[in-house]
C-alpha cells in the first residue's frame, strides 16, 4: 500500500512538504468532483456541441453566493482552453469567451470585456457605436461557440433602460454569432432574467442548490478529505458527528465548507494532529463565522 493512501496523488506529494509550505497550499482552491457539477459541466457540453442554428440555446446557472458557480466555468474553460495566437489577426482563438457583467452594467462597458476578453485594444472613452462595430467585427472572426457572462446579476444595479439593453445585446449576440450564451449569477439574476419571457425562454435556469445531508455531501466530503495534504486519515465523511457539524456550521454552502475544513487541516497541522476530529472541527468552527 503506497505511503499516504487516504491521499489522492497530488496531495501524497504535497503532504510530505514542511509544515508551512503544506498551510500555504491549503489557501488554493482544488477542484472536487460532485454530480451535480458534473451535470452542469455535461449540460455546458451539450449546449458547446449544440450546431449552429437560427434560434441559439442558452442557459442560467444560478446559485446563492460561494456556491460554486465560477469554479464551474473555471473548470469548463480549463477544458476548452483559447488555442494559440491566430497570426493573421493578432487575436486569441477561443472556442468559449468567458467575461464578467459590469458593476455598472452598460452595452459599451460591456462591449469592453468582450474586447478586453479577446486581448483587444479598447478604450473605455470610446463611443457606444465605435465600441459596437469594432466588438461585433472582432467577435465575428474570432467567432467563439460560446459566451459566458458571470455575475450577471449586476445587471440589477442598473437602470431599466440599461438592464432591457444589456439583456437585447445578449440576445443579439447570440443571433449575430450563432453562439451559445450561458449567464451565471444568483438568484436575483434569475429574477432579472425571467421578468422577460422572451429572454426567459432563452435561458432556462439550471440550479446549484446548498447541500443536503446526504450521500453526495458525504461523497462531496471525502473527496475534499482526499485532497488536504494531511498524513492520517480523518475519515471525515464516515463520521456523523462531522459530517452534521459542517453541515449546521456552513449551510451547506460549497465556499463555506470549503473554507472550514482548510482552516481545520491548517489547525490539524500546526497541532501535529495531522488529521481533522470532531473537537478540532468545533474549536475551528467557533473561531469563526461561517454561514
Ligand atoms: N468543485 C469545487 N471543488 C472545490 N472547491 C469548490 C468547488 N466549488 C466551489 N468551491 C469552493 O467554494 C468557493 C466559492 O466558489 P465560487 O467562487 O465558484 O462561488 P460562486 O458561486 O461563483 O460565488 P459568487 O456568486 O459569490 O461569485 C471556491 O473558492 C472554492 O473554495
Ligand atoms: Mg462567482
Amino acid at each position: 500500500m503506497p505511503l499516504y493512501a487516504h491521499l489522492s496523488a497530488e496531495a501524497r506529494v504535497v503532504a510530505d512538504w514542511e509544515d508551512a509550505r503544506r498551510i500555504a497550499h491549503l489557501a488554493e482552491d482544488h477542484w472536487i468532483d460532485y454530480p451535480r457539477a458534473r451535470q452542469a459541466l455535461e449540460e455546458l457540453e451539450r449546449l458547446l456541441a449544440c450546431p449552429e442554428r437560427t434560434r441559439m440555446p442558452g442557459l442560467l446557472l444560478h446559485g446563492e453566493s460561494n456556491i460554486g458557480k465560477s469554479m464551474i466555468i473555471q473548470k469548463f474553460l480549463r477544458m476548452h482552453p483559447a488555442q494559440d495566437f491566430n497570426v493573421h489577426t493578432g487575436l486569441l482563438q477561443v472556442n468559449v469567451l468567458a467575461v464578467q457583467m459590469p458593476a455598472a452594467p452598460q452595452e459599451r462597458r460591456l462591449y469592453g470585456q468582450l474586447m478586453m476578453a479577446l486581448n483587444a485594444p479598447f478604450r473605455p472613452s470610446d463611443r457606444l457605436l465605435a465600441v459596437e462595430h469594432a466588438a461585433l467585427g472582432l467577435l465575428r472572426r474570432v467567432a467563439p461557440r460560446m459566451i459566458v457572462v458571470d455575475e450577471v446579476h449586476n445587471l440589477l444595479a442598473g437602470s431599466a433602460n440599461e438592464q432591457r439593453a444589456s439583456l437585447n445585446l445578449l440576445k443579439f449576440l447570440s443571433n449575430q454569432l450563432r453562439c451559445v450564451i450561458v449567464v451565471l449569477g444568483t438568484r436575483d439574476a434569475l429574477v432579472a432574467l425571467h421578468t422577460d419571457a422572451q429572454i426567459a425562454s432563452r435561458f432556462p435556469s439550471f440550479e446549484l442548490p446548498r447541500w443536503q445531508e446526504n450521500e453526495d455531501f458525504r461523497g462531496f466530503l471525502a473527496g475534499f478529505e482526499r485532497q488536504l495534504p494531511l498524513r492520517q486519515a480523518s475519515r471525515i465523511a464516515a463520521s456523523r458527528s462531522m459530517v452534521s457539524a459542517i453541515m449546521s456550521v456552513t449551510g451547506g454552502v460549497t465556499g463555506h465548507i470549503s473554507e472550514l475544513l482548510s482552516r481545520a487541516a491548517e489547525a490539524a497541522i500546526r497541532s501535529k494532529r495531522e488529521c481533522i476530529t470532531p473537537d478540532l472541527l468545533q474549536a475551528v468552527a467557533d473561531k469563526r463565522a461561517f454561514a
